[in-house]
């Protein structure tokens, strides 16, 4: 038993163990490096700048936790583990909401407050997010072009270059629910992971065998409807942001801006799960 030999703990306490003093708050969650990362690039400056830049970062930061969960996920339906595979969705659902209400605050920004320092964006835009991309892909909304906008040996590319071919979170939850004895046609099974998750009548057939007799894995499909539902709630949320900051103008990235987020919209991730409800 060791005493710490500083005055930031508890004076008295006997710690278990040796510990490495050199590890603080600030050194562990390289807290220095954090702050040093907001550059605002406008005059001044402008002082809604910042809070444009810390949203972003924070999403950031929560795209990279929503890929991790999403791959733990993935690999706890492979290794066989249901009610670890479904917490983990638990805590991927709770990330969701957060980033949808975290939205409410960007609204506190007005269109001019916006347009002050707009311009100093170019041609940056959540468009060019590959976290965003990346978590499409895992869940199944994958695409060549996507790839192709980030240039050759930059991270971005290599990171979604190795999710195209990867089975997806659904392509799991199909091989779990074969493994568990249910009749997931083999087209679903052996589908090309590349290429979006067109819905299929046999294994809706099957879907609705889950949801009628066997509540355990009907309670999985519906935390993936959540999960669905969420991604489409934040594009709702995103779209009705970005038209009450910037009206009809068109996108930072070169899009047409709300008319091109609109078609994004009411895309589901999971189309089967979604076209059974009128026949339960
Ligand atoms: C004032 C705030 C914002 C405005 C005006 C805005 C505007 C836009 C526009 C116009 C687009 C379409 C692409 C383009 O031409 O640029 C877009 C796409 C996108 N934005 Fe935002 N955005 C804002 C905040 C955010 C935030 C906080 C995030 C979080 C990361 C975000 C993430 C995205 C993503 C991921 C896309 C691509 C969506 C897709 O292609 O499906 N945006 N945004």
């Amino acid at each position: 038993m060791k005493k710490r030999p500083s005055g930031f703990w508890v004076p008295g306490f006997q710690y278990p163990v040796e510990m490495d003093p050199s590890v603080t708050y600030g050194s562990y969650l390289a807290v220095d490096e954090l702050l040093s990362l907001q550059r605002p690039r406008s005059e001044g400056p402008e002082h809604d700048e910042m809070l444009f830049i810390v949203i972003h970062q924070v999403y950031e930061l929560w795209f990279k936790q929503l890929l991790h969960e999403v791959d733990h996920a993935i690999a706890l339906l492979e290794a066989g583990e249901p009610h670890r595979a479904q917490h983990t969705l638990k805590r991927i659902l709770t990330i969701l909401k957060v980033l949808v209400a975290q939205l409410d605050i960007l609204e506190t920004m007005t269109p001019l407050e916006f347009q002050s320092f707009r311009q100093r964006l170019e041609a940056a835009s959540g468009f060019q997010s590959d976290q965003f991309r990346q978590l499409e892909f895992v869940l199944g909304n994958k695409s060549r072009a996507a790839i192709d906008r980030f240039g050759a040996n930059t991270r971005a590319r290599a990171a979604l270059e190795s999710r195209y071919g990867k089975p997806t979170l659904w392509d799991a939850f199909l091989k779990y629910l074969a493994r568990e004895g249910y009749a997931v046609p083999k087209e679903s099974l052996s589908r090309d992971v590349t290429s979006r998750i067109e819905p299929s009548a046999a294994l809706q057939d099957t879907l609705i065998d889950v949801y009628r007799k066997d509540p355990k894995h009907a309670e999985m499909c519906e935390r993936l409807v959540d999960l669905d539902e969420g991604l489409q709630e934040w594009r709702y949320r995103h779209i009705k942001m970005v038209q009450r900051t910037i009206g009809a103008k068109i996108g930072t990235g070169g899009s047409s801006g709300v008319q091109y987020l609109a078609t994004t919209l009411m895309t589901p991730i999971f189309p089967d799960l979604w076209e059974i409800r009128s026949r339960l």
